[in-house]
């Protein structure tokens, strides 16, 4: 669905909440994109690099104000309304996906910003949700920016990215880094994101959008990782805590280079070994990657991707069976260029890089044989880079 259908059908709903027509200047709309992550998987909670675009798939809220000190909320999606107070902000389970605006206004409030007045909003999305396109931080990003329109608070985007951020890992509890929502806020059309996490620092990268496309393929499968994720962080902190005692420079993964993991990686044990040789070799894979790209030099990303993909598999160990088959797939089709999985892993998509001539084809042919094997479809989405949060 286009953006501007799901602004029409978000403003009809909000006038079917509110029982009456508003006025067109009295509604505040905020657009916010889906992420995937080219290069640089499991990095950015270790202080690395990653490279991620934004996809042509949104979250769109509309509201208006209300008198009352009170935020009514309805999701199309999960066809929902709740409603709570502006005097109350806490975390409650059985709120689910309404902790994810909550946080927002908590860390807004935190930060000394005034609400003196409610709102009514509807929030609508065609980004897919709970796939590993960011849904979540799409959510809180579109609503800060919303906030942030109808309370004139003039947010800037780093400090909309921030909160957004903070309400993910601090109010929902995640153990996520910064890429998501640094990338739904400062995405620009046709480009990726070079982030260094660590310094918050980024460069826009040209990707060549006259020669290639952006295609996502969902597996449609979800193993339940939450708690391996929360393994493989404490892994990496338990791997410095090791690697300080030979070298007190290091401070997080991302202080290893390939020379200080070749000096003291026999002092790791197997298990945290692996680990670290993914983070330090997946950052060296995001710097290639801009080196490639800067040069135009769009075949090599396959054998990078490609690598990248193995990494996650071997050494980190957060694929699964058919994010494996999806990614062996795409190789053998012709167009591709680079394939790996994208995101957290156990399931979520795969991210192709495919030569525009070809996209429909490998969409095709992706399709009927995933389906062959595990017999049901995947989920395809092309796209080019798009840009942020408006
Ligand atoms: C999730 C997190 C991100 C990042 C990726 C893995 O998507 O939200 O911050 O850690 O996993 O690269």
């Amino acid at each position: 669905m286009s953006v501007e259908n799901l602004i029409f059908k978000a403003k009809e709903e909000l006038r079917a909440l509110l029982g009456k027509s508003i006025q067109p200047e009295d509604i505040t709309v905020s657009i916010a994109p889906g992420r995937a992550n080219l290069i640089g998987e499991h990095t950015d909670y270790n202080n690395g690099y990653v490279m991620p675009l934004a996809i042509d798939k949104h979250t769109v809220i509309v509201g208006t104000k209300l008198n009352e000190r009170k935020i009514f909320v309805k999701s199309l999606h999960f066809n929902e309304k709740k409603i709570f107070s502006l005097n109350d902000i806490k975390f409650k389970k059985e709120d689910k996906w309404v902790n994810y605006l909550k946080g927002v206004l908590f860390f807004l409030t935190q930060e000394d910003y005034k609400f003196d007045h409610g709102a009514a909003i509807v929030i609508t999305n065609d980004l897919p949700v709970n796939a590993g396109v960011s849904s979540s931080a799409s959510l809180e990003v579109s609503f800060a920016n919303f906030i942030s329109k109808l309370y004139n608070f003039n947010l800037d985007k780093k400090m909309i990215a921030e909160i957004s951020f903070k309400a993910e890992r601090e109010f929902m509890n995640i153990s996520c880094g910064i890429m998501d929502q640094y990338i739904i806020t400062f995405a620009k059309t046709s480009t990726l994101l070079f982030l260094d996490t660590l310094e918050k620092k980024f460069e826009y990268i040209s990707f060549p959008t006259n020669k290639a496309k952006i295609v996502l393929v969902d597996s449609r499968v979800k193993h339940e990782a939450k708690q391996v994720l929360n393994e493989r962080r404490q892994e990496c902190q338990n791997a410095v805590n090791i690697l300080r005692k030979f070298d007190n420079t290091i401070k997080s993964l991302r202080d290893v280079t390939p020379e200080i993991f070749e000096k003291y990686k026999n002092k790791l044990p197997e298990k945290l070994r692996k680990r670290v040789e993914h983070v330090v070799f997946e950052n060296q894979r995001v710097i290639q990657t801009v080196d490639v790209l800067k040069k135009g030099k769009l075949e090599d990303l396959g054998k990078i991707l490609r690598e990248g993909h193995e990494s996650c598999k071997r050494l980190y160990e957060v694929s699964c069976y058919e994010l494996d088959l999806l990614v062996d797939l795409a190789y053998d089709i012709e167009g591709t260029i680079g394939a790996r999985l994208t995101g957290a892993g156990f399931g979520g998509n795969t991210i192709n890089v495919v030569y525009s001539d070809s996209v429909n084809d490998f969409a095709k042919v992706i399709s009927e044989k995933y389906k062959e094997k595990v017999g049901f479809t995947p989920g395809i989405i092309i796209t080019d880079p798009v840009s942020g949060v408006v």
